[in-house]
This record gives structure tokens, sequence and C-alpha cells, in this order.
């Protein structure tokens, strides 16, 4: 089965082709993330307002890039939240309006959980349970995953979430925006182990604080004037081991409360090819098999939802007309 997956919860427009949930026949992504560098961050209503003049290029793109036309679709997949209202709202009616129109069913897939299925992506077995981390620019959250229908959430950031903390940090730095690509670049020039930066501790052991490292790199660049690039790389590297050691530490106490071997990551934030490193390495020694998605489904993608739509609709489920944005 063909499922159109289509996917607008923060600036990107995205529409998918996926075969069986698993392969994928066309995964086109439009960012309007270069014109908020002006900005320091997206505006949503901006977003939303260019998601509307996209959306349908964007759809006929992957339909022609998978060869297929809109008939030869078994099911439209939607991402209904979290994320940002009127974005959301975009790809909702969107959906909604295929769906009516083509008598085709409607799912509505809840954006963490398509973060988690990215990993499947292109790849042969789903082996359940494991623990799922998801670490993107609006969350951070660990996962008792049973079943895609079955997921439990063990912890997640009482504060910013963890690409958040990469972006506020690069911008304190003066460092431009997105940050988390900019702070990797730059750490690979610093010492991590020359500021000794932490995350705040947490009463559930296995939620998340980033908030206090942000201010702690702040306050850190307030009491000294920097004199030169190799003290930015160095805060940069060390900002961003603090970062990764909590965020292997917290999962792997998931995978032992939870008894599990088992460890599937997803979001933006995996994208960075050092926390790619240490959790493999982590992971070997104790002997857990970890998961992440390809690069080009780490970031927002519709491939991801049109995979999890196929999963869930194989399991009954469906939507309704009534389907609309559910900010959780
Ligand atoms: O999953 P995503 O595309 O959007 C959300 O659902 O939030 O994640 C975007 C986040 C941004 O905060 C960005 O700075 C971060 O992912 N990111 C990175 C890297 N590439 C993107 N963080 C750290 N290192 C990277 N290389
Ligand atoms: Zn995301």
């Amino acid at each position: 089965m063909y499922v159109l997956g289509i996917e607008t919860s923060c600036d990107e427009t995205s529409a998918s082709i996926v075969k069986d949930g698993r392969e994928v026949l066309s995964n086109i992504v439009s960012s309007s993330l270069g014109f908020y560098k002006r900005y320091g961050g997206i505006i949503p209503e901006i977003a939303s307002r260019m998601q509307i003049e996209t959306i349908n290029a964007v759809s006929e793109s992957a339909l022609k890039e998978a060869k297929l036309r809109l008939r030869d679709i078994g099911l439209i997949s939607v991402t209904c939240g979290p994320g940002l209202l009127g974005s959301l709202l975009v790809g909702i009616s969107f959906a909604k309006a295929l769906s009516l129109s083509l008598k085709l069913p409607l799912l509505g897939i809840n954006h963490l959980y398509s973060h988690i299925y990215s990993s499947f992506l292109n790849k042969k077995n789903i082996d359940l349970p494991f623990i799922g981390l998801v670490v993107s620019g609006g969350h951070t959250s660990l996962f008792y995953v049973k079943d895609f229908d079955k997921i439990k959430l063990l912890g997640s950031t009482l504060d910013d979430a963890c690409g958040e903390a990469f972006d506020k940090v690069a911008k304190i730095l003066g460092l431009g925006y997105p940050g988390g690509p900019i702070i990797e670049r730059l750490a690979k020039k610093g010492n991590p182990h020359k500021i000794k930066f932490s995350c705040s501790n947490t009463k559930n052991p296995l939620d998340f604080s980033f908030s206090g490292i942000k201010t702690a790199v702040l306050y850190y660049i307030q009491r000294r004037t920097l004199k030169d690039k190799n003290e930015v790389a160095d805060i940069a590297a060390s900002f961003q081991q603090a970062v990764i050691e909590v965020l292997v530490k917290k999962s792997l106490l998931a995978c032992r409360l939870k008894r599990l071997k088992r460890l599937v990551i997803g979001g933006g934030v995996v994208m960075n090819n050092r926390l790619r490193e240490r959790f493999s390495e982590i992971a070997e020694k104790e002997g857990i098999k970890v998961l992440f998605p390809d690069k080009e489904f780490c970031t927002d993608n519709a491939a991801m939802v049109a995979g999890l739509g196929y999963y869930l609709f194989k399991k009954g489920k469906v939507s309704d007309l009534y389907l609309t944005a559910d900010l959780g």
C-alpha cells in the first residue's frame, strides 16, 4: 500500500510517499529555516502562511518523484501534534480535503512517535519492546515503547528541549541559527573537558532540564571577555559534551529500569555525529542495541509520518473528519 504522509508541525512543509510502511519512494521537505536566520528563531505566523503557499506543490513533487498519481494512494497520514497550531492546521486541513474528495482513509499521527518510527524507515525489522528517546528542537522525552499504539512516557524535559538549548547557546555565543549544526562544527575544534558544565538534576531521574546549563553558559561568558575563537570552541565542546552525557546517562537508566536492551533514538539532534558516536560506544559496552534514523529522516519529514501511518492503519487505527490539532 502507498501512503501519502504530510508533515507541517513546525517550519517545514513536507510530503512523502512510503510503500508498505518502510520503503521511502519520495520525501520532499521544503524548509523556510533560512528565512528565519535574520530573526534568530521561527515566527509561527510566517511559517504557517508559507506552508499554505507550498503544500500543494510539495505534495505534487512527492507524487511525481514516486512516479505515482493520487488514485494510487491508499491512506493519507498527517501529523496532528504536538507542534505549532497554525502550521499543524495547514497540514491537517489539506489532508482532510484530500481524504474527503478522494474518499481515502485519513490518520492523524503524533509527531514524537513518528520521530521514533523514523529509525525503521528503509530498514527490515521492528523489534519490540524498546526504549525510545526523542531529542528535537521542541521536545526531549523518554518512552517505553511496547508497541506504537502502546507508548508510555517515562520522562521529559521540565523546561527547554535539547535542540532548543543548542539553539539558545548558539545565540548567546553570537553564532547564528539554527544552533545545533553550528555548535557541532565548532565543538570539533574545542576541548570538551575544558569547562565543567552540567545539566541540572531532576526529581524524576528520567526527566531532563536544559535551561540551567544554558544560563551557566551565559554567566560564563558574562564573567570574562573571550579572547579568541578557541575559547568559543571550548565552550561549544564542553556544552555539547555535558548535554550528550546526560542524554546517554538517562537513556541507559531507562533501559536498566525497564530491563530492555534496545534503544531507538529520533529527532533533529540525532544529526549530531558526536551524539551518535557516544551512544554507540556506550551501548556496545552495555550490550544495548541502539538504532538511529538515517540522517535524512532525523529532522522533520513526512516519510516518518507515512511510515507510522501505515503501521497503525494495519492495526485498525483511523481518524475521521473531526481530526484536529492536538497540542498535547
Ligand atoms: O526534529 P526537529 O527537526 O524539529 C522539531 O521537531 O523540533 O529538530 C530541530 C532541532 C533544532 O533545535 C536544531 O538545532 C537541532 O535539531 N539540530 C542539532 C543538529 N542538527 C539539528 N542539534 C545538535 N547537533 C546537530 N548537528
Ligand atoms: Zn520534530
